[in-house]
């Protein structure tokens, strides 16, 4: 008996420790240089997580339990190592999935597992079942669909079917009706209905979302994936469970109310699906004039002969890994005594603040990386401006079609600056496949060509202009 309590004790210590480490964790993610303190204080909140549960089994599991985990840590540890930065959204889109597959499987096994609870306690636990299966399926889907838009095995555009709302609402009712018959011992039929409903749900949330608008997705996603763990824990009375639930579904619904913001879109309509935006999904422009191009010494000379530049990344210098020579020149410019600042988008590149991390990776002071609204309204004192495989997230029809998939988005005015070169490799359109008036501005010039070998090629025309 007291061995049963102080073992309980230890865990209760434990798992307030590991939650208050994960809190932490989370206010360490919030900012880039304390952003490694609070990935290892995840980490170590994990450890002590685990370890406590493992203390509270029963010894004969263990050999189940290590039987799924060897494999599962073996599999998910390469993944992780081998997967690229551009990938990561839909390792992460994956791993919601599974979340969501897990709550469900709890919500089944639970349901069948024989109760003693009767009274107030039993009608609780159903419905804990039931909502737990249903955010369950929802997420289990809609991050499948997610994960195959990202990696473009499904078409990014929106499905816009008509009468599309009235659909999301008649499915949703129908699972209100399903859920009253299982309150009311429907047992397993309205359960399996229900889920049946609600995994057709998240193909068609999400599905209806496209183009520039998938960040918001991919942070919904991950709230949902934390309220599904939350339902999960609440079945499973683990307390542990549900904080860490909570705290990823609420930092997620935080995350997307504040994407939501940045896009200037209606958090509302996007959990219901709804603002769907129809891009062309072209990949090529239609004529808008002559691309005006221009090589890397042309370039070399006027960023040489600027006082300020505003470099502008985006998703094309994280796939020609480009962050190295952008940072080497970043430091000659500056040596010269020119002003050199970088303008984040929050949606460039393919997850939240992929552009800070990469240029973290490459030393980049943190002090010159400014977010959007704090530097746009630079750009028209601005000499030269680099744009750095970033296309959507400098798109000026965002603001002057309101036609365009992306109208309404804030997006970086670049074109204000007295010159501006884009680094790609094409005319080709982005993630949005919205076409760019930028590329036939007359102060545009386009240097094609890949974001790092261009970058390099800058630098030894700008050393053998020093040398000259
Ligand atoms: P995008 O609009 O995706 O455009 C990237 C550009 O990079 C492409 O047009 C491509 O043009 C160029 N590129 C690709 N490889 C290159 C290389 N090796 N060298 C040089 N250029 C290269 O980029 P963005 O401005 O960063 O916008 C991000 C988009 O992704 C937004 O629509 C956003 O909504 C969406 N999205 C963002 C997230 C998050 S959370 N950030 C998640 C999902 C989706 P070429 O082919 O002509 O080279």
């Amino acid at each position: 008996m007291t061995e049963t309590v102080s073992m309980s004790n230890i865990s209760t210590v434990a798992y307030i420790v590991a939650s208050a480490l994960f809190i932490l964790s989370l206010g360490g993610l919030a900012n880039q240089e304390t952003a490694k303190r609070g990935n290892w204080f995840g980490i170590a909140g994990m450890a002590i997580a685990c370890g406590a549960t493992l203390l509270n089994l029963d010894s004969h599991a263990y050999g189940v339990l290590l039987t799924a985990i060897v494999p599962a840590v073996f599999i998910g540890a390469t993944l992780a190592a081998r997967v690229a930065m551009t990938a990561m959204p839909e390792l992460v889109a994956m791993l919601h999935s599974f979340v969501g597959l897990a709550a469900v499987l709890v919500g089944f096994g639970n349901h069948l597992t024989p109760q003693t609870l009767t009274g107030v306690e039993a009608t609780i636990h159903q419905a804990e079942i039931f909502i737990g299966i249903f955010i369950g399926a929802i997420t289990l889907t809609g991050s499948i669909v997610a994960f195959g838009k990202l990696r473009g095995l499904v078409s990014s555009k929106a499905l816009t079917l008509p009468g599309r709302h009235l659909l999301n609402l008649t499915l949703a009712l129908s699972c209100v009706g399903l859920a009253v018959w299982f309150m009311t011992g429907g047992g397993l039929l309205p359960l399996l209905i229900m889920t049946a409903i609600a995994c057709l749900l998240g193909i068609h949330l999400v599905m209806a979302i496209g183009g520039a608008d998938m960040p918001v997705v991919i942070s919904m996603l991950n709230s949902y994936s934390g309220w599904a763990a939350a339902a999960a824990g609440f079945m499973l009375s683990n307390d542990l469970l549900i904080i860490t639930g909570a705290l990823v579904g609420s930092s997620g619904a935080i995350l997307s109310y504040i994407m939501c913001r940045a896009m200037n879109r209606s958090f509302i309509s996007v959990i219901l699906g709804g603002f769907g935006a129809t891009s062309s999904g072209k990949k090529t422009v239609t004529e808008q004039g002559e691309a005006q191009n221009i090589d890397a010494a042309a370039t070399a000379e006027l960023l040489e002969s600027a006082s300020s530049v505003i470099i502008v990344p985006g998703y094309g210098m994280a796939v020609a890994q480009a962050q190295h020579p952008i940072a080497s020149l970043t430091r000659q410019l500056r040596d010269r005594g020119i002003q050199v600042r970088f303008g984040i988008h929050p949606v460039a590149g393919r997850l939240p603040g992929h552009m800070n991390v990469l240029l973290a990776e490459a030393n980049v002071p943190y002090d010159i990386v400014l977010e959007m609204d704090e530097i746009n309204e630079d750009f028209p004192e601005t000499d030269v401006v680099l744009v750095i495989g970033a296309n959507d997230t400098v798109n000026p029809s965002a603001m002057e079609d309101p036609t365009s998939a992306i109208a309404g988005m804030p997006v970086l005015e670049v074109w204000k600056a007295k010159t501006v070169i884009v680094m790609k490799r094409s005319l080709a359109s982005g993630y949005a496949g919205v076409e760019n008036p930028l590329f036939f501005k007359p102060n545009t010039r386009m240097l094609f060509g890949d974001a790092r070998q261009v970058a390099e090629a800058i630098l030894s025309k700008l050393n053998a202009l020093v040398a000259a």
